[in-house]
């Protein structure tokens, strides 16, 4: 029987709660293949320990696997520039994993945000470009701890990582039903770094007659989420851009606790991809087992249907849409009373149906 290795990183704070919670949900619905889970204890608790994140070998003992499965890093004990960088963008850098896909939408029973917007007018896919931009660490720090102190942090935005981006955004806008694609700039202030970005989509979208190209400064388009989400399918930005996007896209959704994401690398494998929840580790609530597991079981989803399982994935996307559509088990960030527990058991039971 096909056998799925799935690298399991559930991190720190809730990811320890989400996580398994994720995992129960993909064995229900395993059929016609098995999973074996190996767990990673890295995180804070292990930087405490170890004085970093991860292995140094890490990437290698990672590089195997068929998927990771990562819950959330980030624990007020090691600061966020030293937990996340040397570990969730070690691992996104690392394999190259240069798109990261963020499906926003509205699941059945949930309430849009907006008031006057229903849920049909919410529908976007956020391709964040995930391997350099804004995040690519090039700078430092001058004159340390004088009132002369200079901090420099550098945005890299290289043709070749902008047209792959860009490209990708295409080709799924091309698929898309309406065939629209929103590019996130902000050419307006930026003259080096967006004026290629723009330059590189004029190139690209002669390619793809048949999309329709909207170039937003990022400002608008933030705007534009609110007043026109209905305007938005496909949507592209570079790594910083798109990162704040889409916690206002999860916001969109009713909680941060509902956005998915996956991060991929479509064209070159340097290691397996990686799939996590939009959120952070909310220290505010971990260890009260109320997070809302919904953005990892939707990831997990998102999984199978990268490792090839439609069915599994179908099978799990459809089961956690008849839970929120019955609206009887939900987390207290959707406004109910329900644990991470009872809400991942409503899945499974749909599952087993
Ligand atoms: P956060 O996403 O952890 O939390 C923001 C707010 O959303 C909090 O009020 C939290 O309780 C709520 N929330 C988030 N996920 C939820 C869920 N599943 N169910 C219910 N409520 C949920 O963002 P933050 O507070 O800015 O960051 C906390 C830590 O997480 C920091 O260390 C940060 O750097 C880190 N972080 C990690 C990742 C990641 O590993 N992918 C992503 C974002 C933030
Ligand atoms: C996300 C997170 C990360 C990011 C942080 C924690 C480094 O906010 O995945 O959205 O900005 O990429
Ligand atoms: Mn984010």
């Amino acid at each position: 029987m096909k056998k799925y290795r799935i690298a399991l990183l559930p991190g720190d704070g809730i990811g320890h709660e989400v996580i398994p919670q994720a995992v129960r949900v993909l064995k229900a619905a395993a059929q016609g293949f098995e999973f074996e889970f190996t767990p990673f204890d890295w995180g804070c608790e292990y930087y405490l320990r170890n004085g970093r994140m991860m292995p140094e070998d890490g990437l290698e003992q990672l590089r195997p696997f068929d998927a990771i499965l990562l819950g959330a890093i980030g624990h007020p004990t090691v600061p966020d520039h030293i937990s996340l960088r040397d570990l969730l963008l070690r691992i996104r850098f690392g394999f190259d994993l240069y798109v990261n896909l963020r499906p926003i939408e509205i699941l059945p029973g949930m309430e849009p945000a907006l008031r006057k917007k229903s849920a049909d007018d919410i529908r976007m896919v956020f391709v964040r470009e995930n391997s350099e931009g804004e995040y690519c660490g090039v700078g430092g720090r001058f004159k340390r701890g004088t009132g002369d102190e200079v901090a420099i942090q550098h945005s890299v935005f290289t043709r070749r990582g902008t047209e792959r981006i860009i490209r990708y955004a295409f080709e799924l806008a091309k698929k898309s039903p309406r065939k629209r694609l929103a590019s996130a700039t902000k050419s307006n202030a930026m003259q080096y770094t967006m004026v290629l970005w723009d330059e590189v989509l004029r190139e690209v979208a002669k390619e793809y007659p048949e999309v329709t190209v909207g170039n937003y400064h990022v400002d608008a388009l933030a705007a534009r989420m609110i007043t026109h989400p209905e305007s938005l399918d496909v949507v592209v930005g570079s790594n910083l851009f798109t990162d704040i996007l889409t916690d206002l896209g999860g916001a969109l959704q009713g909680s941060l606790g509902l956005a998915a994401s996956a991060n991929l690398n479509p064209v070159e494998r340097l290691g397996p991809p990686m799939f996590e929840p939009v959120h952070g580790s909310a220290p505010d609530i971990a260890g009260r087992g109320i997070s809302n597991p919904i953005a990892s079981i939707w990831t997990s989803s998102l999984m199978m249907e990268h490792l090839g399982e439609q069915t599994a994935s179908e099978r799990i996307f459809s089961a956690l849409k008849a839970v929120t559509g019955e609206g009887k088990v939900r987390t207290p960030d959707l406004g109910g009373k329900n644990t991470t527990e009872e809400f991942a058991s409503a899945v499974i039971e749909k599952i087993a149906g």
